[in-house]
């Protein structure tokens, strides 16, 4: 784990993480694990695709259509606790109608 100095306030951080994201996907806390892990994990093929854009049902359906997906390219399935660590992520920032 990389340990922050505590001299650049986290605020200033945030906003330096979503510029360079930039016209990708700005991912919501760029910095939790789960962030990371759907980084790694989906921006293989495509681009990574906001989380508000989809419904969490949508996401399920969504998720389970890429594990097809990793299946038919070779690529290393997702492990059941990282699908649902990336599969939460998704849900908790998904798009809600309200
Ligand atoms: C092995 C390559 C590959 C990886 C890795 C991959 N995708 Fe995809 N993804 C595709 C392809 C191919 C399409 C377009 C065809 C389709 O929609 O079925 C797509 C389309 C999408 C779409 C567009 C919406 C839609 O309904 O088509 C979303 C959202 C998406 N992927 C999310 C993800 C997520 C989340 C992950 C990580 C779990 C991921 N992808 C990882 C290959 C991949």
């Amino acid at each position: 784990m990389k340990r922050r100095k505590g001299t650049v306030p986290a605020r200033l951080i945030m906003t330096l993480v979503m510029g360079t994201i930039g016209c990708n996907a700005s991912l919501p806390e760029p910095e939790s694990p789960a962030a990371q892990a759907y980084q790694q994990r989906c921006s293989g093929c495509h681009r990574l695709y906001a989380p508000q854009l989809l419904t969490a049902e949508m996401w399920k359906v969504v998720v389970t259509r890429m594990e097809q997906e990793f299946r038919r390219r070779g690529v290393p399935p997702l492990q059941t606790e990282e699908r649902q660590i990336i599969l939460d992520y998704l849900q908790k920032h998904g798009y809600k109608a309200s």
